[in-house]
């Protein structure tokens, strides 16, 4: 059916103008002024509202079997709640662990999301070892349209690739032309200063932090800069959370590596205080890296307003308060992760847009286009297009609302963000022409999602 999105003003990076968008068989055909509709046409009208691309999430874990339990979400309730939020493609982290076969752990994941999933999503491939099927596995993964890897650092003999590993990984991303993501800590010293501290009976979540300090982090993202330079592949850095490691990541650039930047809206809006609160509600804010002394926010927002920092993704990773309970006895054994899928979009603009630290056209850029440009998705998804997909967010600036895990979609009994403003939210989102969202309610199809397939574009 047609759709026409009448009288917006429509917000794409580097160009605002008011009118009209036309619609047919999922993609966007007319962009204009007075615009006429074919009778039958749904219309929506946006008088008053920023229309802007759907919004890219470009980091988010569904499923993810991880610290002994699973992540809360499906792929029926972490879509829908990104799609509340505006969202209407994310790009979930694969994660097979050291022990899983890689090409089983991808199929896995892909049989999880389909026909489940409410709005468009991809996959970042991990890459958790290196051994001799590695490479052809890749080559059939990438193949098949998934043309972004992931690598961690951190969790030792879980999720995490030793240096050889990671050098194997990057030379093969070269030659695939494959954008490495990256987790950047140091292994060894977050395991050898977890054993310090509890060694010193210190168990409590405001010693997460201390257990993988700022220099920890600087190191990964220096490290994975360093094999970036000596193999030509080009990263990302995910969830980038202290100005140590943002200097070393722009140090880095600054020499021609190729690397982009990611930050997480928990690391932009809650600092480590959070953590440090007594039982459970310090051990719902425990994540990696964890969350930093409040100075940090302050260099992340600057770098983010200058495009230093590229993208805001969430990581969104719901645990719920029994889950995070797990560790009561010892901060290690708390489940690392947040969600946030839902939250991004609004807060991001709400503490960006609305505080004065980021124009409208860096907000959609980090919330949207840029994502889309680095992973292979543009312009299909993270413009307002003639023939792109029909995407679209119509924004209403004038509502007024406060974070409450008892409004929300996620499969989550709280929320890390309760109680936080909210100065404007969708009023309408659509996926390929579809309405999905009305007013902070999902309203559309469930399981309208389609796996995106991305060809390989960093050569
Ligand atoms: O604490 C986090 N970030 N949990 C999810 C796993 C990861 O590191 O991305
Ligand atoms: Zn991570
Ligand atoms: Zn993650």
């Amino acid at each position: 059916m047609a759709l026409l999105i009448r009288n917006g003003q429509i917000v794409t990076v580097g160009v605002r103008a008011h009118g009209d968008i036309y619609v047919e068989n999922e993609t966007i055909t007319r962009i204009g002024k007075n615009l006429e509709a074919p009778p039958g046409a749904e219309i929506i009208d946006a008088t008053g509202k920023l229309v802007f691309p759907g919004f890219i999430d470009p980091h988010v874990h569904i499923y993810l079997p991880f610290m002994a339990t699973f992540a809360k979400d499906t792929h029926e309730t972490g879509s829908i709640a990104a799609l509340v939020g505006g969202t209407t493609t994310f790009i979930e982290m694969c994660c097979p662990n050291r022990n899983d076969d890689a090409l089983e752990g991808y199929r896995l994941w892909k049989s999880k999301a389909e026909g489940k999933s409410a709005c468009d999503y991809a996959f970042h491939m991990s890459v958790t070892k290196f051994v001799k099927e590695t490479e052809s596995q890749l080559r059939q993964i990438v193949a098949d349209g998934t043309a972004s890897f992931k690598i961690f650092l951190a969790y030792k003999n879980f999720f995490g690739v030793d240096d050889g590993e990671m050098y194997q990984t990057l030379e093969l991303a070269k030659r695939l032309g494959v954008i490495v993501t990256a987790h950047c800590e140091n292994a060894e010293l977050v395991a050898r200063l977890q054993q310090k501290l509890l060694a010193d009976g210190k168990t409590g979540s405001e010693w997460h932090e201390p257990s993988r300090p700022e220099s920890v982090e600087a190191e990964g993202t220096g490290r994975f800069a360093t094999f970036l330079e000596n193999t030509g592949a080009t990263g990302y850095v995910v969830h980038l959370s202290c100005e140590k490691a943002l200097r070393a990541a722009l140090d880095a650039k600054s020499r021609g590596v190729k690397i982009s930047v990611e930050s997480v809206l928990p690391h932009l809006l809650l600092d480590k205080s959070y953590a440090e609160r007594p039982g459970v509600e310090g051990m719902k804010h425990v994540m990696s890296p964890p969350l930093r002394a409040k100075q940090n926010q302050q260099a992340l927002w600057k770098a983010l307003a200058a495009s230093s920092i590229d993208t805001v993704g969430t990581d969104h990773c719901p645990f719920d308060t029994e889950q995070k309970l797990l560790g009561k006895d010892s901060f290690v054994n708390i489940p690392n992760g947040i969600p946030g899928i839902e939250e991004r979009v609004n807060l991001l603009y709400t503490h960006g847009v609305k505080r004065g630290r980021l124009d409208l056209d860096r907000f959609v850029d980090a919330a949207s286009t840029r994502a889309a440009r680095l992973f292979g998705l543009f312009p299909r998804k993270g413009t307002i297009a003639v023939g792109s997909d029909a995407d679209l967010v119509v924004y209403d600036t004038n509502y007024r609302g406060v974070v409450s895990a008892q409004a929300q979609h996620t499969n989550n009994d709280y929320n890390g963000f309760e109680g936080m403003p909210s100065e404007g939210r969708p009023s309408a989102v659509t996926v390929r022409g579809k309405v999905q969202v009305r007013d902070g309610e999902f309203v559309g199809e469930r399981g309208r999602g389609r796996l995106l397939k991305r060809e390989p574009t960093h050569f």
